[in-house]
């Protein structure tokens, strides 16, 4: 067998491809969107100037940013024959499930938008725009919420909000959601974001390249770590009980869901800005209880494993104080990464080559074939 250089498991630390999208300085626990700081952004812009930056490399003007607002309210309606089919999906099924199924199917009904290779801001608009309402249209027939209405006055937060909890939301409310989706809108090449390059590498369309990354991100390892968390801090129920149960989950060699990160080796600087949000809302709402027991989760897990929060940790407190159910988290996540999906297969079009990595053979070789009327 020739030599073969060693394997590096989980693609730890191979750089495989260059890309301008987006930056993490894991040592310095900063993150860059196309050149801007997230903080910046976080702070000052919105989750559809961020879309518009990780899709055409620059922030927009004002009127390209209305010209975007009016693009998502004409986008979000679902076309008949989908809204149909989610209808006939079973209530009890995990959203991630839907929405997978649900984007895979969306590209049976927009052939325009679907052709092989086809390098489309307008279809990543589309399937940005159309997220929420797929959620939406889910989500209010198995609660028996109102039908939805695309709303074109409301930005892509608050119709997410609106979507999912049938009111209107505070300007506090709306701000939360989209600071937490701004900080969901890319990360480089994370999982997910890798399944849809690697689709998009084939030349398959987008709506492929998006439905594989649904499907990766619903793992607990990457996006479904947040409604984990959430359900961590039900098992935990007091402040006082936290170093109790993440030392039996430790011994037990359990995983403490939202800490860690393969890039991060300090905080992950989203972390650090949805844990103020979840004080700040908590405040607002008088409800401090999940961003107290976070907290103390957080000294713990510091204390015995010497890991960070990531940006899971947070989240989930957020969304459950916007009166989001919890099984809608990881959708969430997927309703704001969909801008950074898309933004890397159409880079990935434009600087084409086939990802195909390989492996070490560690098998047999050479067996001598044995008919199989020989076989014992
Ligand atoms: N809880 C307990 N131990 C942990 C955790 C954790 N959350 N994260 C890492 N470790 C430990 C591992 O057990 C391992 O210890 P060992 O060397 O004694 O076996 C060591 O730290 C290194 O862990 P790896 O799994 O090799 O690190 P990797 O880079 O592959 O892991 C990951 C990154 C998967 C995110 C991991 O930290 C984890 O499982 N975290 C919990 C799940 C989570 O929060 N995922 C969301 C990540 S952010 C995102 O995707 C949006």
């Amino acid at each position: 067998m020739p030599e073969m250089a060693e394997v590096q498991r989980g693609l730890q630390d191979v750089v495989a491809l260059e890309s301008r999208i987006c930056f993490i300085d894991g040592r310095q626990g900063r993150l860059i969107y196309q050149g801007y700081d997230i903080r910046d952004l976080a702070a000052r812009s919105t989750f559809e100037e961020v879309a518009y930056l990780l899709w055409y490399g620059r922030l927009p003007t004002a009127t390209q940013l209305e010209d975007l607002h009016r693009r998502f309210g004409e986008l979000r309606t679902l076309p008949d024959e989908l809204g149909q089919r989610i209808d006939q999906m079973p209530v009890g099924a995990h959203p991630m499930d839907i929405l997978r199924t649900a984007v895979s199917a969306l590209a049976l009904f927009e052939p325009e938008e679907t052709k092989p290779g086809a390098s489309s801001i307008g279809g990543a608009q589309r399937l940005t725009a159309v997220l929420p309402s797929i959620l939406g249209q889910f989500h209010r027939r198995r609660s028996r919420l109102p039908p939805l209405k695309p709303r074109p006055e409301l930005s892509q937060a608050a119709y997410l909000l609106y979507a999912l909890v049938d009111r209107e939301p505070t300007e506090l409310e709306s701000r939360a959601l989209d600071v937490a989706l701004i900080l969901h809108a890319d990360h480089e090449l994370n999982a997910s974001t890798f399944a849809a390059r690697v689709t998009a590498s084939t030349l398959s369309d987008l709506y492929s390249a998006v439905t594989s990354a649904v499907g990766t991100l619903k793992g607990p390892l990457h996006g479904g770590a947040n409604e984990r968390v959430m359900e961590l801090l039900d098992e935990i129920g007091q402040v006082d009980r936290t170093e109790e149960v993440v030392k039996a989950k430790l011994v037990r060699h359990e995983r403490i869901m939202g800490f860690g990160h393969r890039v991060y080796k300090v905080e992950d600087p989203r972390a650090t800005i949805l844990r103020e949000w979840s004080r700040k809302l908590g405040e607002a709402k008088g409800d401090l209880r999940s961003y107290e027991l976070l907290r103390a989760l957080e000294a713990v897990v510091h204390q015995e494993k010497g890991l960070y929060p990531n940006v899971d940790l947070y989240s989930g407190s957020i969304y459950s104080l916007l009166g989001v159910p919890r099984d809608l988290f990881t959708p969430i996540f997927a309703a704001s990464r969909v801008a950074g999906w898309t933004a890397h297969v159409l880079e990935e079009y434009q600087d084409l080559r086939l990802i195909r990595p390989t492996a070490k053979y560690v098998g047999a070789v050479d067996l001598p074939y044995v008919p199989v009327s020989q076989r014992g």
